[in-house]
């Protein structure tokens, strides 16, 4: 029976939910999902980096607000709070919040996934600022920099961010509204009053939530925040004693193990969890564990204290030392702020000394002297940090932790004192674990005689460099104390130091990290010898930034044009359902709700190669929990086939049969009552596997080419050469001969993971729900795989969260696997794959190796390319055989005199590739940038002008690619070439480049042009427009949305063509009455896929063209109704058409003329970067790109997807490592190791330009494609840090040299910069030993 007062009640979105009974172990995703009908928190990775909702926590006199994350947030943890969740914000229902309204005006929102969580980030920063009303540290308005950074922990995949962070900032306060980039609101020429006035009015004590009153009454009844220990599992002691009583229970009853002490629960976002704990003890209502106290000895702070909490009560610190300060300036790089909104203090301290966990804060308190007070069966026991973090494990033990202790530290009136704090990881901001992280404290003294400065104690902390807790470097601390600073004695103390720092065997980039400590030590003494002072706001080693601060502000500026000829196309109108993303309503796969009886798939993979498979069992061989079926290829129907997906090319497997073929293959599927145990059992199976008289698998290209393991590339697919490479090769000055390159793979990393649903229908049907960007290929696969004419088979797809050519092909495979499972167990199937699963059986985009020879004169002129590519195809064809075509199309972006290759695609038993925007070309183009750089360099030459002396003249542009070049005023890589030079200041800033160079030893920047010529193809498409007796209009599309604005442009289309039957009325009006339907393979027929980026144009031709015959059928009812009548209503003409049985609905396919359906599309991009060469760290300073969309069918639509490109580029070229195993299976662990750009990592200005390059006769309306050609730019940003690095190259080399006089240059130039350029990368080719080098060079002369 429930007991009074104890049960579990919160409020969502003001409504009030009262659960009865639930598993501890539910979180609250998991809850809102499965049972509320708010669907706007979504789940993406698992790991927190999405943040979902709003939580208002009474307090019996005052209301704490913060934003947390609904997938690690336990259920039972939120008792008594009020959940605001971004449809709580706002809805159709009840109108869009402001926030909504602007995400939409100003265009932020593309696929729509990640949009609800960005909302609800902006939304918590406006009520912090709201609510600091009374503080007199924080502003009572949101500043510019508090909007930026409130988005600082959310992921984006498709815009870039640059206009989220417009939509954000016009909320601030001090925000000049003429920075604000590219919206709906306003137009460039307005005045600053009327641009305010036209921006949806934001009202804080209206548009902010408040803590419903029946929760405030239950807080009061009930006095203790307890809940029914029977029916929840969940114990909420509120003193220490009550603590104690709870643990020694457990310890009577048995298993400690059993018990989960639980603040935040962030942890499982590190540490999945595989256990099933029986009883969760929230410690967090314990006064003692939540208190923070100050005095003069310090500041004392509760176990159960979350970060940010603490961070409040650190910043508060004025007091000449700043170690507080500082301290808490550190733990806002922590994570992100939802993690730090319910992450405590004390779960990070015992995941640091119990599972080694990569801590900043436990390297933090070690050089704060810090202190901790534990409890264990009543005793107590207080230990220095360093003695805490080498005693025995403390986690699922008696033992708790019950507070921290912070010593004050001061300077004396002889004395001086630092503290500094370091930390270098992939973001800036936080957001991602350090690569080493360190903390400084040091007492100093002047030496009269000498002048200079006198160590009178240190402490050196370290942590997080690889395998251990964080350390003190004692030896080094030893040395150094007593020592008269000086060249030498920091040379001998980072000498010492590379001894200290000893990464685990299993750590990656070793040495780098090493290198890093001796930079931080570097920074933190250097300045003291320079100086022969100190100074509490002290500077930094000469022009090296300190990490911990903050950056400036984005800024951004765009130029677009908007046409009125074809209107409303070419107008910048707002995306289809953007309000609708904003608020969370929008509905992709998962959200639709599961009939009763659904059950839910996960997939067991292959770990192995190549092996036969013995049997499929579960740990301990008892089948997990909720595990309903096991479903392999023995389930495929003896009518169907093994097939799982089908492409131009060819079938795939579903399963592996007898042999799996490469690790990462779909073994099985296993089925149970929900995803949760899906995806645990998935994780506890056992797959037992034969390896006898199996050959050896193929795991690489040079393995393939010993095997003549190859995919034949029909004649049709592969390219031709282009003039005569001999002729070319003897016309050459110079030659260089034989360099190889490596390019690896880059995952899709689309927000929302690979889903499907399927129902069972009647009579063998199946009505599959999947979030694919091929609908019609699904409904083929599905129908061969089970044997059933494919009629039976409805595929239905709305809108997906993110493509990128990921779920053109891979999808198909998970929505068979539900197909099967549905008619095999005739139940309703659903599966959303994790991400970890989603990252290992995708397979992303193509590895390969290229060998080149390039011929060129001396004055830079290319005469011939020659080159062996052998791309990595993995074991399936997938949609591979393009690839020789579009790497050869985008190498040809320069005039290579001659170009011949021979391009084999390579079959190998490692995960299949497939499709990532822009496949193979991106490739291409980074090839021909590498050579051209090479060729400069060899020359010694400005490689700006080998690019500009190679870019094609229109003859030669017509030798490289005939007709597809079009006619010469197509051509517009020239003027766009000049342009650009003249609006990004592009000579200017080339030199002051040069002089940054020279004024500065640990920073060095670099800057770069690269032009894009990119090859499309419009494809046959069919569209359907229908008018309804109300005059609204639905219309079919074989196109499908998944952020790139197809949508919007298909509905602009149809108001245009709807709009040339002349009516009375506002055109705006049609607009409004047109709704875009989901894809139905049985409705819309021969739909193809959704890919290559003309889509959208095409989609649009297609119903343009139903639109014509629509007015042709309806122009005699309008010359009947004028004849007795002196206007038309849009209104008026349907009914007459309805009454007189006119068909109101039109069906067409498009098909391009053969001989103009492929173009090329044109760009030019400059970025400038900077690199510090102490961490290896890149900053892109400014980016600009002209683009050239021809007349573009919406310019905010083409703008998002240029700067989305882009940056997705950058994520390519700079961030995103993507490794395997020996097996090739993906090492990464989602978004823990595979960093995606976030908004601290694009460029800090970041300049966009549409050129309207005016009429084209063969293109739909003149437009010109911008879903992936832009991302070829990004190829700037890595020759720009190409550049910068050569800087560091050359004054390392300079350091080497005897009276600094060089002249071998070959180690400056002979270097290849690796894709990714990450931190290590960029640090290694900089010279790891730049430090040590800097110091021998000062101490010996
Ligand atoms: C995405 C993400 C990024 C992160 N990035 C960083 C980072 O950059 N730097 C960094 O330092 N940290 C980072 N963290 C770690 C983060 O600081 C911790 O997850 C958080 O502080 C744990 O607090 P919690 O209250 O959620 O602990 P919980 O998850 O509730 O508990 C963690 C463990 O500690 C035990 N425990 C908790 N409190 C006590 C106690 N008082 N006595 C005994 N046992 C206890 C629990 O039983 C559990 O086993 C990151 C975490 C996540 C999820
Ligand atoms: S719009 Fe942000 S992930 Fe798609």
């Amino acid at each position: 029976m429930a007991v009074a007062g104890q049960d579990l009640v919160f409020a969502v979105n003001g409504e009030r939910f009262e659960v009865l009974s639930v598993d501890p172990s539910t979180t609250l995703l998991d809850f809102l999902r499965s049972n509320t009908r708010f669907k706007s928190v979504k789940l993406s990775c698992g790991e927190d980096k999405f943040v979902n909702f709003y939580v208002y926590l009474f307090l019996s006199e005052f209301v704490c607000e913060y934003s947390i994350n609904s997938c690690l947030t336990l259920v039972c943890s939120i008792n008594g709070c009020s959940i605001t969740t971004s449809d709580g914000l706002g809805n159709t229902e009840k109108g869009f919040h402001p926030i909504h309204k602007r995400f939409a005006g100003f265009h932020a929102s593309q696929c729509g996934f990640c949009t609800p969580g960005m909302c609800i980030s902006l939304y918590s920063a406006l009520s912090n600022a709201h609510n600091s009303k009374n503080s007199k540290s924080t502003p009572h308005y949101l500043t510019a920099s508090a909007a930026e950074k409130s988005i600082v922990g959310n992921l984006c995949r498709c815009t870039g961010y640059r206009p989220i962070a417009d939509a954000c900032k016009s909320f601030a306060a001090d925000v000049d509204i003429e920075d604000l980039g590219f919206n709906s609101f306003w137009r460039k020429g307005e005045s600053r009053e009327e641009m305010l006035k036209k921006l949806p009015p934001y009202n804080p004590d209206k548009d902010l939530f408040t803590f419903p009153e029946f929760l405030k009454e239950k807080i009061k009844r009930q006095q203790r925040n307890v809940l029914d220990q029977t029916r929840y599992r969940w114990s909420t002691p509120v003193s220490i004693a009550e603590l104690q009583e709870i643990l020694t229970a457990t310890n009577r009853e048995g298993d400690r193990g059993l018990m989960k002490l639980v603040v935040g629960n962030t942890g499982i976002g590190y540490y999945k969890e595989e256990k099933q704990y029986g009883r969760y003890i929230d410690i967090s209502h314990i006064p003692e564990m939540s208190m923070i106290k100050k005095d003069d000895r310090g500041i004392e702070i509760g176990a159960a204290v979350t970060i940010s909490k603490v961070i409040d009560a650190l910043m508060e610190e004025n007091t000449s030392a700043y170690v507080f300060k500082k301290i808490g300036i550190h733990m806002d790089k922590v994570a992100n702020h939802f993690i730090r909104n319910s992450g405590s203090i004390g779960g990070n301290l015992v995941m640091a000394q119990s599972k080694n966990f990569p801590s900043d804060i436990t390297t933090l308190l070690l050089a704060a002297d810090a202190s901790v007070h534990m409890i264990n069966s009543g005793r107590h026991e207080k230990l220095r940090m360093g003695e805490f973090l080498v005693s025995p494990p403390i986690i699922d033990t008696k033992t708790f932790l019950l507070k921290v202790h912070i010593p004050s530290w001061a300077a004396s009136s002889t004395t001086g004192f630092l503290f500094e704090t370091y930390r270098a990881a992939p973001r800036p901001l936080g957001n991602a674990l350090p690569y080493i992280n360190a903390a400084f404290l040091a007492v100093v003294s002047h030496d009269a005689s000498s002048k200079g400065i006198i160590v009178e104690k240190c402490r050196l902390a370290f942590g997080s460099f690889g395998g251990y807790h964080s350390i003190r470097a004692r030896e080094v601390e030893d040395f150094l104390t007593g020592k008269l600073l000086s060249h030498s004695v920091l040379y001998e103390a980072v000498r010492l130091l590379k001894g200290v720092i000893v990464p685990s065997i299993e750590t990656s980039y070793t040495e780098y990290k090493k290198s890093l400590a001796i930079g931080f030590l570097f920074d933190f003494l250097y300045p003291l010898i320079e100086s022969g002072s100190w100074d509490s706001e002290r500077k930094h080693i000469d022009g090296h930034v300190n990490p911990t601060i903050s950056p400036p502000l984005l800024s951004s500026a765009q130029q677009v044009f908007e046409s009125k000829e074809y209107h409303p196309v070419g107008e910048a109108v707002i995306k289809v359902g953007a309000e609708l993303q904003a608020s969370g309503e929008a509905i992709y796969v998962d959200d639709i709700p599961s009939l009763p009886n659904c059950v839910h798939g996960a997939l067991i993979y292959s770990t192995k190669p190549l092996a036969r498979i013995k049997s499929i069992g579960f740990r301990e061989n008892v089948a997990p929990i909720g595990v309903l079926a096991v479903i392999t290829f023995k389930d495929i129907p003896q009518m169907g086939k093994n097939i799982g997906y089908i492409s131009m090319f060819g079938t795939g497997l579903l399963f592996a049969d007898e042999l799996t073929i490469c690790a990462g293959q779909i073994i099985a599927l296993v089925i149970a009552d929900t995803q949760k145990h899906a995806d645990l059992a998935a994780k506890l199976a056992v797959v037992e596997y034969d390896l006898r008289n199996i050959e050896s698998p193929v795991l690489s290209v040079e393995d393939a080419v010993k095997k003549s393991s190859f995919f034949e590339v029909p004649p049709v697919y592969y390219p031709e050469p282009v003039g005569d490479i001999s002729k070319g090769m003897a016309e050459a000055d110079q030659k260089i001969r034989s360099v190889e390159l490596r390019i690896g793979s880059q995952y899709f990393f689309y927000m929302e993971t690979q889903t499907s649903l399927v129902f069972p229908d009647e009579d063998k049907c199946l009505v599959v729900y999947s979030s694919t960007q091929a609908a019609e290929y699904t409904q083929f696969a599905i129908a061969a795989c089970l044997g059933i004419p494919e009629r039976n088979v409805r595929v239905i797809t709305r809108r997906l969260g993110g493509g990128f050519g990921g779920k053109a092909i891979k999808s198909m495979l998970i929505a068979t696997a539900c197909a099967l499972a549905a008619q095999k167990l005739q139940r309703p199937v659903r599966m959303y794959l994790n991400r970890k699963t989603d990252m290992v059986m995708a397979g992303g985009r193509h590895p390969m190796k290229i060998i080149y020879s390039v011929g060129f004169r001396s004055d830079g002129k290319l005469t011939a390319l020659e080159l062996n590519v052998l791309v990595d195809a993995g074991i399936d064809v997938d949609v591979s055989l393009i690839l020789p075509l579009n790497i050869v199309n985008s190498l040809k972006t320069y005039d290579w005199g001659a170009l011949s290759f021979d391009i084999k695609v390579c079959k190998t038993n490692l995960p299949s590739r497939t499709s990532l925007r822009a496949p193979g070309e991106v490739q291409g183009s980074y090839i021909a940038e590498s050579i051209i750089e090479n060729v400069a360099s060899s020359l010694n030459m400005d490689v700006d002008v080998v690019r500009r002396i190679n870019v094609h003249t229109y003859e030669s542009l017509r030798k490289f690619y005939k007709e597809v070049a079009g006619e010469p005023d197509e051509y517009t890589l020239p003027l766009l070439w000049d342009k650009l030079e003249i609006s990004s200041d592009f000579k200017r800033r080339v030199e002051s480049v040069k002089e940054f160079n020279h004024g500065n030893i640990w920073r060095k920047r670099g800057i770069a042009r690269v032009p894009i010529v990119y090859q499309v193809k419009n494809r046959p498409t069919p569209g359907k427009v229908s008018i309804l007796r109300d005059g609204s209009v639905v219309v079919e599309v074989a196109g499908i949305e998944m952020g790139q604005g197809l949508w919007t442009k298909v509905q602009q289309m149809v108001a245009y063509g709807l709009g040339m039957i002349k009516v009375d009325g506002s055109d705006q009006d049609l607009l409004e009455r047109i709704r875009l339907l989901q894809i139905d393979t049985l409705s819309m027929t021969q739909s193809s896929y959704t890919a290559g980026s003309t889509t959208s144009e095409n989609c649009c031709e297609a119903v343009r063209l139903c639109c014509v015959i629509l007015a042709e059928r309806l122009k005699p009812i309008m010359d009947q109704i004028l004849e007795n009548a002196r206007t038309v209503t849009w209104d008026m003409l349907i009914q007459q058409a309805y009454a007189q049985s006119v068909d109101l609905s039109a069906r067409t396919f498009y098909k391009p003329e053969s001989s103009s359906a492929e173009y090329l599309n044109y760009g030019v991009v400059a970025s400038e970067v900077e690199v510090d060469i102490v961490t290896g760290r890149t900053e892109i300073i400014r980016s600009d790109i002209i683009y050239d969309c021809g007349r573009s069918l919406n310019p905010a639509v083409d703008l998002g997807q240029i700067e989305g490109a882009f940056v997705q580029g950058i994520g390519f070229y700079m961030y995103e490592e993507y490794t395997t195993d020996g097996n090739g299976l993906v090492i990464e662990e989602g978004t823990w190791d595979y960093k995606i750009p976030t908004i601290d990592t694009i460029p800090k200005q970041f300049n966009v330009q549409i050129l309207n390059s005016g009429h084209h006769k063969n293109r739909v309306l003149s437009s010109k494609a911008s879903g992936e050609p832009p991302l070829l730019g990004a190829a700037s940003v890595h020759c720009a840090t190409r550049s910068a690095i050569k800087e560091a190259r050359k004054q390392y080399l300079s350091w080497n040299c005897n009276n600094g006089d060089c002249r071998d240059t070959s180690d400056i130039n002979g270097f290849e910069l690796p894709i990714p350029a990450i931190m290590p990368v960029v640090k290694q080719l900089c010279g790891l030993e730049s430090v040590e080098k800097y110091l021998e060079l000062k101490t010996y002369p």
